[in-house]
């Protein structure tokens, strides 16, 4: 029986508060439904079809469907009449013979092994519950007392006081043939609180029809907790990123803090890093052995080699950092920038688009764009290289060797030659021959009977 996946997805989430669809919020920088499409895509199925509805467009072309195995099929619901219309819009794209796992967008850090039982096919339905400590607003799972067979799920807001207090809940999970989903679906009905087709109800029609229902438990709350509203949004990032936390700890890693590091993609770390409080960390990030990274730093999308430093208050953004660098404090480092092993780009230095060859020194409140530097050059505090002329982005090429003295402004295109020295406070627009000294500065004047003016005496 193949398997095929829906993914309901068309709320508004409107206790989010929010003009974003709920499933667009995002969690550890990934969206809700970006986790949950992952989850649904390592199963395997033939097929993924999302229930779309408000905002539909935003949320399907949210999605990069070039990174998922299985086919991604849309489905539109005009009106979101509730999880069982929702469903039932979708089951027409559904081959009849397939099994069909139901997921909600809004449950996001749902495991693929924890679905993997639910997908085994069965005569009746496969349903995934938990037991929390606050069960409130959930629907509850009505059992018969003699049997403890699951008879019914009861919605929070239609349930009486003693239903209310049982704390076994629906997920939102299930799994069944396409052909019962449809029998039971056609049957129904929105006489609830809500005057919504409730998904849940499927269950009572199941066991009417003396076809099975198994619970399966999910022990993880973590795993089952669905997003309502910003404040439960911000719980589970926490307590994720707790998770991820531990997760490097267990690799090896030293956290200062680890309830004070974000890490909002993948990050891959080496032995005996140590990371200060504050960090930040999206996209693919590897860290090679030793790296220290200081506080309140963010690296986005970079590759940082054996025994880097970086320091506080620094950003390293789509680059790739070789062995032995230092970076910062205060330092900012923009996309497609290479550093060669054991260079050091200080503090206020901003680079951008450059490779800074090896050993070379970018120390002080500089700003590199554009350019290409040999090895064990030495750029002077505050050396602006001047890229654009307003219209054209240009290249500045600096030989090995090389010094450029403090407050140069080098005027791009242009090109200082190996070993070449550029004196203090120049403004270089031609190109500086190599193992000369150029200078570009007016000559120093002194007056001989210049006096300080003294206060309160006006000329
Ligand atoms: C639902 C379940 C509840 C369960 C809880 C678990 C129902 C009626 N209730 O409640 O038993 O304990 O999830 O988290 O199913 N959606 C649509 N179209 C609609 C309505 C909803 O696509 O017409 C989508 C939503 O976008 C959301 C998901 O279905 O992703 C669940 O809907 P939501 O309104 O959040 O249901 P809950 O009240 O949380
Ligand atoms: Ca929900």
């Amino acid at each position: 029986m193949t398997l095929e996946i829906v993914i309901l997805a068309a709320g508004q989430g409107s206790r989010m508060k929010s003009d974003l669809p709920k499933v667009l919020h995002t969690l550890a920088g990934k969206s809700l439904l970006e986790h949950v499409l992952h989850a649904a895509d390592e199963l395997k199925p033939s097929r993924i079809h999302i229930v779309i509805g408000h905002q539909a467009e935003r949320v399907s072309t949210s999605i990069d469907t070039s990174q998922t195995k299985a086919e991604i099929n849309w489905v539109l619901q005009h009106q979101q009449l509730g999880t069982g219309h929702a469903v039932a819009q979708a089951l027409p794209g559904v081959d009849t013979s397939s099994n069909v796992l139901i997921l909600a967008g809004d449950v996001p850090l749902i495991q693929s092994a924890t679905l993997k039982p639910l997908c085994e096919p069965g005569s009746g339905i496969n349903l995934l519950t938990a037991v929390l400590p606050d069960a409130s607003g959930f629907g509850r799972i009505l059992r018969d007392s003699a049997t403890g067979a699951v008879t019914a799920i009861v919605e929070h807001k239609d349930a009486d006081k003693q239903q209310r207090s049982i704390r076994e809940i629906n997920t939102g999970v299930m799994a069944a043939s396409a052909t019962y989903l449809e029998g039971w679906l056609s049957q129904v009905k929105n006489n609830n609180a809500q005057s919504e087709y409730y998904l849940p109800d499927i269950i009572a029609l199941a066991v009417q029809a003396g076809k099975p229902v198994s619970a399966f438990a999910a022990n993880d709350v973590l795993q089952v907790s669905g997003i309502n509203s910003c404040s439960e949004l911000a719980t589970l990032e926490r307590h994720y990123q707790r998770q991820l936390a531990e997760n490097q700890m267990a690799n090896g890693v030293s956290l200062a803090d680890p309830g004070r590091i974000d890490i909002r993609g993948d990050l891959t770390t080496g032995r005996d890093c140590f990371i200060d409080i504050n960090a930040v960390f999206e996209g693919e990030v590897t860290l090679g052995n030793r790296v220290k990274i200081g506080p309140n730093v963010l690296i986005r999308n970079s590759h940082i080699a054996d025994d880097c430093l970086i320091e506080a208050n620094s950003i390293v953004d789509s680059a790739y950092i070789s062995a032995q660098c230092q970076i910062g404090p205060f330092a900012r480092i923009r996309p497609d920038t290479r550093l060669h092993a054991g260079s050091k780009i200080g503090n206020f230095v901003e680079i951008k688009k450059s490779e800074i060859g090896q050993a070379s020194k970018v120390n002080h409140l500089a700003y590199v764009g554009d350019s290409k530097l040999g090895r064990n050059v030495n750029i002077g505090a505050g050396v602006i290289t001047c890229n654009y002329d307003g219209t054209n982005k240009h290249q500045t090429i600096i030989g090995d060797d090389a010094f450029v003295g403090s407050d140069c402004q080098l005027v791009a295109p242009v090109e200082i030659g190996a070993g070449a020295t550029i004196g203090a406070g120049s403004t270089i627009t031609r190109d500086a021959p190599a193992g000369k000294l150029s200078l570009s500065r007016s000559r120093q004047i002194e007056f001989d009977n210049w006096q300080r003016p003294v206060k309160g005496k006006a000329k």
